[in-house]
């Protein structure tokens, strides 16, 4: 984590007071920390603290009236040393963080249900893949009642990465939570005060990765039908970037993509023939043409080489911007 803007910052808020009184000379002694959720993240998350020798976190389970569930729930509370609550309710008032690990879609819901028990001096933080808009709307309610609220992006698999999958952190009450979770150590990375930065963050890199997913989808599909063996083709997907470090991917097809965007517009439209003839419906493909097409429209390779050095991709997007404004054009 940042410490030096976390010590900056940590000076005698009401929120850091609240979590240090009672604390000990070696300031050691844990925030309540509330969990609203008890799936993948949450378990796996305090998982990792309890491996750590962090125990005594509140899991707000909601009732279900299926037996086994509620059984299975208990058993991995009673792995935790967890407080396992079936009343909102008392997780938010027995809680100075509360952490919610729902889903996207019923993040909102559970912000508005937590506010009506929220008080000042609690922290409510969001980790659910909602979107800038649903965060920002979870924010207000939160700050409504005197609250802080912690927009917070999880960037890795805590399956994998337990306590230490990377996490962003926006929100009037990122550096609160960072400071307040110190001890944890915690995979935590401030990027700002508003609520919905590290939403965004997120969202960019899921239609990113769901893109991919999507584009892998169509061509399996188009392999198997031609009956192309895989583990021929898999070398072959990595190959352009072989010698690149993985970050610079982005910027090597970047300025492919738009410096040969003509030509792979029409190697493309052929390519929809063949896709038609192996039964495959081109969904990907045909959105692929479409924005190459696009793309073909402004001409860069006019501008620039193909050679140009990848770390300099940002310049053609530049250019880009610089086209659309003399020719009129949207860059959309
Ligand atoms: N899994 C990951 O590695 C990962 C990575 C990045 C982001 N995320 C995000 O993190 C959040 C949690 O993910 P997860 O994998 O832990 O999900 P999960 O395994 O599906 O668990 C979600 C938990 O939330 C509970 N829940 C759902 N709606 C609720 C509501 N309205 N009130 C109270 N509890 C509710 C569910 O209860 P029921 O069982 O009763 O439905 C379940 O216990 C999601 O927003 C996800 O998009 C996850």
């Amino acid at each position: 984590m940042r410490g030096d803007i976390m010590m900056a910052y940590a000076k005698e808020t009401k929120i850091n007071k609240v979590l240090n009184e009672g604390k000990g000379k070696n300031n050691t002694t844990q925030p309540k920390i509330g969990f609203i959720g008890f799936g993948e993240v949450t378990f796996h998350v305090l998982d990792g603290l309890h491996q750590n020798q962090f125990k005594g976190f509140n899991i707000y389970s909601r009732p279900v009236t299926d037996r086994a569930k509620t059984d299975f729930h208990r058993e991995r509370a009673e792995k935790l040393e967890a407080n396992l609550l079936f009343s909102l309710q008392e997780l938010v008032e027995g809680s100075d963080i509360i952490i919610s690990s729902v889903r996207g879609d019923t993040s909102l819901e559970v912000a508005e249900q937590a506010a009506q028990f929220i008080k000042p001096g609690q922290i409510f933080a969001d980790l659910n893949n909602a979107i800038p808009s649903v965060k920002k709307k979870s924010s207000a309610i939160i700050n409504s009642k005197g609250a802080k609220f912690v927009d917070i992006a999880l960037l890795e698999l805590p399956v994998q990465t337990k306590h230490r999958a990377l996490m962003y952190l926006s929100g009037d009450g990122a550096l609160d939570l960072m400071e307040a979770m110190d001890q944890f150590n915690m995979n935590f990375e401030y990027i700002g005060a508003e609520p919905g930065k590290a939403a965004m963050i997120k969202a960019l890199v899921n239609i990113f990765m769901k893109g991919l997913q999507g584009v892998y989808l169509e061509f399996v599909l188009g392999a198997q039908k031609a009956g192309v063996s895989l583990d021929l083709l898999e070398p072959l997907l990595v190959k352009p970037v072989l010698d690149l470090p993985r970050e610079k991917d982005l910027g090597f097809w970047f300025i492919r993509g738009a410096l040969l965007a003509g030509r792979k517009e029409s190697e493309m439209k052929a390519a929809l023939e063949l896709m038609t003839d192996l039964d495959v419906e081109p969904l990907i493909l045909k959105a692929t043409i479409e924005r190459l097409s696009r793309v073909a429209r402004l001409k860069l390779n006019q501008y620039f080489d193909a050679t140009i050095p990848v770390d300099e991709y940002q310049r053609i997007i530049t250019k880009m911007y610089q086209i659309g404004n003399d020719e009129n054009i949207a860059i959309r």
